[in-house]
């Protein structure tokens, strides 16, 4: 295998990074072993400082001796203790609440001692672990704290974690107060998705084969499937979810992504602004579906008991779920981008909890070949090529093909060309936050939604939350370990398609 080296090798600015909810589950689970990942690789700056905000009753100290024993078991690879060491002596935090003024003079007064101890030449990375009604707020008392500013060559960022508002209108207020206070570059609105390594190899796969662009439009595409399916129900999330369901949680975010790094047009260039503008065209080239198409094109489902083990219960059994619970923990949807590339080209898009895999793909299916050419074989052993983008937890891409089964008589099977990237590059396991870390450390908004791909992403759902809330859904409607309601093969099985099988898939992959 050749690589090629696109970073060049450029090494970050010196920088102090504050974590805001840093006793959080994400600060031990993510961005710890995240951080660990990328010195053990050498792409922290040597000048660098962690200082741990949370509303909790620690001390440096303490902070350290937890973050010492979390990592024990959380750290993706084992951390050698010189480069624990290092992080440690860097490792501060200040205790208060996200409200109070007086806590982020505590906060300054110890980035000033940072400064003189590590030298991060003022150079700020905030980091909003913290629930979403805090992020506002965090970000107004940064700014009143004069901790947001940019002078002197000194740069501060701010990283917000999803979700960003609940609908349009929360999203369009949340974008308008922080800008109040940071502009558009400081802003990191992160995506986990965009840190998976498959999903930027989307725009590599796109963008550096020639044989890719000739295939990507409605010439030789039937259509389009985006699948999320997790076998894990809400954990212990039920709170969170009662207010989101599959819908606000997976789609405008992670799906419409994959969407968009999909369909997008080839960019001008790798720019962040470049490749950022081609997504939110196309995002912008959705059809929001009118009521009418809501009723028809998109389906909701949700949870009940399994029905192969009492151990696994319903969705309205979680805790902190209502025992009437009108949310969703699936969706299956039928968009249509209306530009010259893809008109007539169905994107159907499905997300749910408990299914009976894990899996993340997105799979092309090409057009059938315009004739029969093999008369004796029946139609449907004569399947159309499909080329699958395996994000998760097999990651590659693999092509479908019909091939000649060896032996005397003319008998057509199906064939996979796989490229797999465990096999290909041995890569050591990752958080997926690496790259988006780095990226916000070097000044790259690449990977980052941008306010207008977040609000339109809001708009093309908003008509479906309208609908959805005015009419209860007939809940549960798919028991747990199943593919989701019977609507949603009914869906597509209107357009004479049918899903992929995924489980039938891997285990002719296996
Ligand atoms: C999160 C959602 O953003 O993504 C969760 O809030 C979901 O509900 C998760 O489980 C899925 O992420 P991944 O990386 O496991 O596919």
């Amino acid at each position: 295998m050749n690589q090629v080296n696109f970073q060049h090798g450029r090494m970050p600015d010196p920088c102090a990074m504050v974590i805001f909810g840093a006793s959080g589950d994400l600060t031990k689970r993510k961005l710890l072993p995240a951080l660990c990942n990328l010195a053990a690789s050498k792409l922290l700056p040597r000048q660098f400082a962690i200082v741990g905000f949370a509303y909790g009753n620690a001390t440096t100290d303490s902070f350290r001796e937890q973050l010492t024993q979390d990592m024990k078991s959380l750290a993706t690879n084992p951390i050698e203790p010189h480069v624990w060491d290092w992080f440690l002596e860097r490792i501060h935090y200040v205790q208060g609440d996200f409200q109070d003024p007086a806590a982020y003079q505590r906060l300054a007064d110890k980035l000033a001692e940072v400064e003189k101890d590590h030298g991060p030449l003022g150079n700020r990375l905030h980091y909003l672990a913290v629930a979403p009604k805090f992020f506002a707020e965090v970000v107004r008392q940064l700014g009143n704290a004069g901790l947001a500013q940019e002078d002197k060559g000194r740069w501060s960022r701010v990283v917000i974690e999803k979700p960003f508002g609940r609908d349009l209108q929360s999203a369009r207020q949340l974008n308008r107060e922080i800008k109040q206070v940071l502009q558009e570059k400081q802003i990191y609105r992160i995506d986990h998705y965009l840190g998976k390594e498959t999903v930027q190899n989307l725009l590599v796969f796109r963008f550096s084969n020639s044989i890719a662009e000739p295939l990507w439009n409605r010439n030789l595409i039937d259509h389009v499937q985006i699948t999320a399916a997790e076998t894990v129900g809400v954990e212990r999330r039920g709170g969170y979810y009662e207010t989101s369901g599959a819908l606000r949680d997976m789609v405008p975010n992670h799906l419409f992504q994959l969407l968009s790094l999909t369909a997008m047009e080839p960019p001008i260039s790798f720019d962040a602004d470049a490749v950022r503008d081609k997504q939110a065209e196309v995002l912008r080239a959705i059809q929001p579906p009118t009521q009418e198409e809501v009723l028809t094109k998109m389906v909701r489902g949700q949870y009940g008991p399994s029905l192969r083990s009492s151990a696994v219960g319903g969705y309205r059994d979680e805790p902190d779920v209502a025992a009437d619970s009108n949310t969703e923990t699936f969706v299956a949807l039928k968009f249509t981008i209306d530009n010259w590339r893809w008109a007539d080209v169905p994107f159907y898009l499905r997300t749910g909890k408990c299914m009976p895999r894990r899996v993340t793909e997105i799979a092309i299916h090409f057009r059938r070949t315009p004739f029969v050419l093999f008369r004796n074989t029946p139609i449907k052993d004569l399947q159309p090529n499909k080329l699958v983008i395996h994000i998760q937890p097999r990651e590659g891409i693999s092509i479908q093909m019909g091939a000649k089964i060896p032996g005397p008589i003319m008998n057509l099977g199906q064939v996979n060309m796989d490229f797999d990237y465990a096999r290909e590059f041995h890569s050591s396991p990752a958080t997926g936050y690496e790259r988006l870390l780095h990226d916000c450390i070097l000044g790259d908004q690449t990977l980052f939604q941008r306010a207008d791909m977040v609000e339109t992403g809001w708009s093309v759902i908003e008509p479906i939350q309208e609908v959805w809330t005015a009419l209860p859904g007939h809940f549960p409607n798919y028991p747990a370990g199943t593919w989701g309601p019977e609507t949603a093969d009914a869906l597509i099985g209107r357009d004479g398609r049918e899903w992929r099988r995924i489980d039938e898939a891997a285990a002719a992959a296996a």
